[in-house]
């Protein structure tokens, strides 16, 4: 990981992200993979499906990639965010038919191109945008509505925009399936915001745009954070940490390389 700080000081999810990686263990515990084989997932028909038992893949889930990565990765150590990842039902937002693969450490594809995060990458930028019970959060790329539901287990509202109107409509009938109230949907194109809505203390962007968009930037409240992908379409991209301070400046933190579908635009 590596880390370049404009403008002095660190927020209080890296410095626990750093402090995180002095002392990781590595418990000798099944990966999610391997627990997924255990209980004969591969090739699985669907009366085998409703016997899966997606409370313990979840807990391994959340235990082996996110709390104790097995693999040398920072853990995510923000309870509020280990809890949330711990309750999201993952197996409910994702097609029907690659259910059994919810629990794995990996995107998977949602249609039209389009992925649902991989949960680690879901929890780190949880984490990064440091939500409090109180906050309206926004999210731009709702995809398949887990990172909506996951940040809407912790905030108090959530307001989240996807630009392809299937993705949408689905993710928004799958978040009211899951009895969130507190999540507003919205079909458009993200890039500009939701300014009605502002100011927002936190905004969660899942896709890559190519630069940061001002009109999220103006929409961010004071002491807020801009967590975002920026990079091209295919290149290197890395995660990034905006924070805005008093006087209306940025803090900008680079926090690791990624790799996200493209913020495409409206015509
Ligand atoms: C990696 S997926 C999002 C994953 C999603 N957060 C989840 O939990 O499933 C990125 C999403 O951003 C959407 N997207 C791309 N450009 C967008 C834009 N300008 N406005 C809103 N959504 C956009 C894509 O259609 C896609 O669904």
């Amino acid at each position: 990981m590596t880390r370049i700080s404009v403008g002095g000081g660190v927020g209080k999810s890296l410095r626990r992200l750093y402090v995180g990686l002095g002392h990781r263990s590595r418990p000798g515990i099944l990966g999610v993979a391997a627990a997924a084989a255990a209980v004969g997932l591969a090739g699985c028909t669907a009366s085998a499906q409703e016997a899966v038992d997606f409370a313990e893949l979840r807990r391994r889930m959340v235990r082996d990639t996110i709390s104790e990565p097995r693999d040398g990765r920072p853990p995510v150590l923000d309870v509020s965010v280990i809890d949330a990842m711990g309750k999201v039902e993952r197996h409910l937002f994702v097609p029907e038919d690659i259910r059994e693969w919810a629990y794995r450490d990996s995107p998977l594809g949602i249609g039209w191109r389009q992925t649902i995060s991989q949960p680690y990458i879901v929890a780190l930028m949880t984490e990064l945008a440091e939500p409090d019970p109180e906050d309206k959060v926004l999210e731009i790329g709702t995809g398949s509505g887990y990172q909506a539901a996951v940040l809407a287990e912790i905030v108090d509202r959530v307001y989240t925009i996807e630009i392809v109107e299937p993705l949408g409509l689905r993710a928004a009938a799958a978040l009211d399936a899951a009895g969130y109230k507190n999540v507003t949907t919205r079909i458009g194109d993200g890039y500009l915001g939701w300014p009605e809505q502002a100011p927002f203390d936190a905004i969660v962007v899942t896709a890559a745009p190519d630069h940061v968009p001002q009109p999220l930037v103006d929409q961010l409240a004071v002491g807020g954070r801009l967590v975002l992908p920026v990079g091209p379409d295919g290149g290197r991209q890395e995660l990034q940490v905006l924070e805005k301070q008093a006087d209306g400046s940025l803090e900008r933190t680079r926090v690791i390389p990624v790799r996200f579908v493209p913020l495409t635009r409206s015509r």
